[in-house]
Parts: structure tokens; sequence; C-alpha cells
């Protein structure tokens, strides 16, 4: 994984229109308040919105990436909301100035693929919904599996259904709490797929496990996965020393510590967000040691690999790391 958060940036960005609100999701144009072009973004890339000075939450792109001109975002309203999602559905409206972050991607389209498949439920449409644009426009193979409670508040679906997506796509939506609903069989959906095919899920938990079940067939490297939550606790047994090289610090990380709360009790600011291991945004390179990953954001390849780590949640296997901060 290329680490992106040398070029991480922040802006203003102008609501310009709330594009859809049902219910417990409302959908938001963000432009350049100059009117101007937005840095450019790959399918299945994600943005910091800051709510207020010390919440921060990511939120995928859904537009399609060759619109230069605005970013477009769905947020669901959380019911155990700590004021993100409580504060862009209750606060926000057009004409507001959001702080964010330069698109970050993690969730990587591989665009030569030969056939690709989509697989979202409910929200988690939004970064799959920007890839099956993505595809669309170049012309590639594809089938988007949609899995949402029911049609009267399935985001985004009035936008797909009148969007059109080219001969080589094939769209199924499924509606599990409607009368006569249906929900899609995703060990049918995997099996025999063809060799190259290249496997997108982003949902709830269920829908994430019933996938790696019915995929653990596949190499790894064909399945990709987006998690809104954090898929381990966070490491903070504390017990071993972090090397800073480019510093020349060496902390010791005390049990009930993370890695980056040594880092910044010693008073060097680096960069986080959602502390939890599922944005990216705290990455960073491991000159020597292995880590004990606990993100969602690696795959286990990379993990394996031990080159990088997410240093808000992950801990050590080893007495010591040594990081390249
Ligand atoms: S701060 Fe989000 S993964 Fe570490």
């Amino acid at each position: 994984m290329a680490l992106s958060k040398q070029n991480d940036a922040e802006f203003f960005v102008r609501v310009t229109e709330v594009l859809e609100d049902r219910g417990d999701v409302r959908i938001f144009e963000l432009r350049a308040p100059d009117g101007g072009e937005l840095p450019p973004f790959s399918a299945g890339a994600h943005i910091d919105l800051h709510a207020k000075p010390d919440l921060v939450r990511q939120y995928s792109l859904l537009n399609d990436p060759q619109e230069c001109h605005r970013y477009v975002i769905a947020i669901a309203m959380e019911p155990e909301s700590r004021g993100g999602s409580r504060y862009f559905h209750e606060e926000v409206e057009a004409g507001d100035l959001l702080r964010i972050s330069t698109p970050r991607c993690h969730f990587i389209l591989k665009e030569d693929a030969p056939h690709s498949i989509l697989i979202a439920g409910g929200i988690g449409i939004t970064p799959i919904w920007c890839m099956a644009q993505r595809l669309s426009h170049l012309g590639r193979g594809f089938e988007l599996h949609y899995v949402v409670r029911g049609r009267a508040t399935a985001p985004l679906l009035d936008r797909m259904e009148i969007t059109p997506m080219g001969e080589m796509a094939r769209i199924a939506t499924y509606f599990s709490r409607d009368p006569g609903g249906s929900r899609p069989d995703i060990e049918t959906i995997v099996r025999n797929v063809p060799a190259g095919t290249q496997i997108y899920c982003c949902g709830p938990g269920g829908l994430l496990d019933t996938l790696k079940a019915a995929t653990a067939h596949l190499p790894p490297e064909t399945v990709h996965y987006e998690q809104f939550t954090a898929v381990a606790p966070v490491a903070a047994e504390g017990g071993f020393s972090v090397e800073l090289a480019r510093t020349g610090k060496t902390l010791e990380v005390k049990p009930g510590q993370t890695v980056l709360d040594a880092i910044r009790e010693a008073g060097i600011k680096t960069t986080s967000s959602c502390r939890e291991g599922i944005c990216g945004s705290c990455e960073t390179v491991v000159l020597s040691g292995t880590p004990d990953h606990r993100d969602a954001v690696l795959t286990d390849a990379e993990k394996a690999e031990g080159k990088t780590m997410m240093i808000c949640c992950s801990g050590a296997h080893s007495p010591k790391l040594v990081l390249d901060l």
C-alpha cells in the first residue's frame, strides 16, 4: 500500500446542496468555495470530515471520480452517535463551510480486472457506487449487488435507477424487509467466478462475514473489504519500546497506552483521525520490529509483510519497534 498521509492536507469546502434527505441518510454535495476544481480522487476513496475541533469522521466519496468540481458524501445517522453523524444531520445545511482532508484511498479498485463483483449492504453502497461509475466509465464488465432493508429508505437508489451504466453492467437490488423481499445468495454469486475477477464488499459485519466465508477458496488478493467498525480491540497492553528514527527518541509504551498515545505524550505531532484502525490516516512505516496489527485497513498480506502499521491501534510482538517518525 502506498502511504498517502504525507500528502494529507486540509481545506474548506462549501455544502452546495443537500441532494437527498430520506430519513436516516443525508447526501451532501461539497464544492470548493471559489467554484474551482477539487483534488482528484480514485474510486473507493474517503475524506476526513471535521464536525467539531476534536470530532473527525470518515466518509466515502460516492460520485464519479471523473467529476473534478465536487465531492458527494452520504451520512447515515448512527443510533449511538457521539456527535458526528448527529451534527451533520441536525446542524449542517446548504451554504455551510466544512473542513475536510484530501481524499485517501485504502479500498482500491483494480481497474484492469476483466470482471468485478461489487456487493453493498445499506450505507455501504457509497464507495461501491463510486466504483460502479468508474467501471462503467472504463467500459469494464461488472455486477453490482445491493441489499438494503426497504426500497423506501434505500440510499442512492433513485439516483442509481436513472444513471445509465452501459451494457457491461448488471445491477441487482434486494429489499430484505419489504413484503416478498429477498437477500443475495452470496455463495452462488462468488461460485465459479471467471479467473481474474475482483470482488469488493462494503456493508455491515454480517454481510462481510458471509462473504469472507464464501470466498475462502479464492486468492485473498482478489477479495477486498471496507469495514465501518473496528475489527479488534485496540492494543493497549504496553510493555515495549518505540524508537523514532527521524526524531532520535526512544519511548516506552506503558500499559494502558497506544503507540500514538506515547508519541503524543512525548510532544511529537503525527497524523491520526479515527483512532480505531479504520481510516488509515495514522499509517506509519516500520523500519524494524514486529507489529501486532489490530486495524481494518491493511490486507492480511500487508500485515504479514509488516512494513507499515496503524499506530493508533496496533501494538508490538517484539520488545522494540523502530518507526520512520
Ligand atoms: S487514526 Fe484511523 S487508522 Fe489510525
